[in-house]
């Protein structure tokens, strides 16, 4: 028998209408649309505005986007894995909830912690459900409302960061197309440079952690960009020499959307030129678990079968990884 690979045969992605952009930035913080773009490459991010909403109703839309394109029932949906640092609330999961919003009834679901590494988890994950031949199809998402968690006072992390999801299906391929190889590290040291204090068993909230602004992300920039810059850069590397390629064999590079200096790092370090590339910072800025998919998302037209890509990110926990997809539809 054919050995099981996991194939993404669709994609799905949805960014909310409402942009927030480095001038409408100015008016908020001390901050200038020049210095976001050349430090970050960012010029505007999208916002989930509406009152009441929550990162299912970013997630709904991109499964919903996915399961038209494929033609499929959500019912004959297996597994649902949600990557997320912004859930709707701490339980039940936000997969459950999105299960629930699309009518996925015969799924089981769950949500993975991995900050912006979260995506390249949770597809790896799902790849191993499929390659062992017990579920036919597995969803994997990348979600975050990162606006529900950033201090719009505070201009260090305000210009980055930006609400998105996209989803891709997992299905089996007996020809080889899917999931290759993945490197997926993490590294507790970081855990006290990027993080959100209040909220969680060692902080419960109290009025305390909320006057203290605990409940808001926290982030020590240059200190994660050093971290980000090797880290992305390395598993890079590390995944291409031990698959045997190079730059010249990958079609795409497919990197979390955190810093265009980051990007660029890691496409020099990978032999990759910048037109060879995924970036979409620019439009969306960092949103976390969704950056990697949304790149499919955006890019699905200009991609072929058999296409060798490369997923590479770095985030909170820290947590770091790359991936190697042929790509399958
Ligand atoms: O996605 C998860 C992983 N996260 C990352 O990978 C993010 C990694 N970090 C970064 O991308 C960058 O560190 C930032 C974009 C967050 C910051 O860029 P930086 O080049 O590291 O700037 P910095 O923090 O060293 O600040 C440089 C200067 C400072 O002024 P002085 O001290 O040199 O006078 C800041 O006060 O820029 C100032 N600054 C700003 N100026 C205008 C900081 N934020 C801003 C701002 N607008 N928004």
């Amino acid at each position: 028998m054919s050995k099981i690979t996991a194939a993404i045969t669709a994609v799905g992605g949805f960014v909310p209408e409402t942009k927030l952009t480095n001038f409408d930035l100015e008016k908020m913080v001390d901050t200038n649309d020049e210095w976001i773009r050349t430090r970050t490459g960012i010029s505007e991010r999208r916002i989930l505005r509406e009152p009441g909403s929550a990162t299912s109703d970013l997630g709904t839309p991109a499964v919903l986007d996915l399961l038209i394109k494929r033609g499929i029932d959500p019912l004959e949906i297996d597994c649902v894995i949600c990557a997320t640092v912004t859930p709707d609330m701490f339980f039940p999961s936000t997969a459950n909830i999105i299960s629930h919003k699309v009518g996925m009834s015969n799924a089981f679901g769950y949500d993975l912690s991995a900050a912006c590494s979260g995506f390249l988890f949770a597809l790896t994950t799902g790849a191993s459900y499929i390659e062992s031949g017990r579920y036919k199809k597995v969803v994997v998402i990348g979600a975050d409302k990162m606006s529900s968690i950033i201090d719009y006072t505070e201009r260090n992390n305000c210009i980055i960061f930006g609400d998105g999801a996209a989803a891709v299906l997992l299905e089996p391929s007996t020809d080889g197309y899917g999931v290759q190889d993945s490197i997926l590290k993490s590294d507790g040291v970081g855990k006290d440079f990027l993080y959100i204090k209040g909220g969680g068993s060692l902080r419960p909230s109290t009025v305390e952690t909320v006057l203290a602004k605990e409940h808001y992300m926290h982030q020590e920039g240059k200190t994660v960009f050093k971290y980000a810059v090797t880290g992305m850069a390395d598993v890079s590397a590390e995944l291409l020499e031990r698959n045997n390629l190079t730059g010249e064999d990958i079609a795409w590079l497919v990197p979390h959307q955190a810093n265009l200096r980051i990007i660029d790092a890691t496409a020099k370090r990978v032999g990759m030129p910048i037109e060879k590339v995924m970036i979409n910072i620019d439009r969306y800025g960092n949103t976390t678990a969704a950056t990697i998919p949304l790149c499919l998302w955006d890019w699905q037209d200009k991609l072929n079968k058999g296409d060798n890509i490369v997923l590479a990110a770095f985030g909170g926990g820290f947590t770091w990884g790359a991936t190697l997809i042929k790509w399958g539809f």
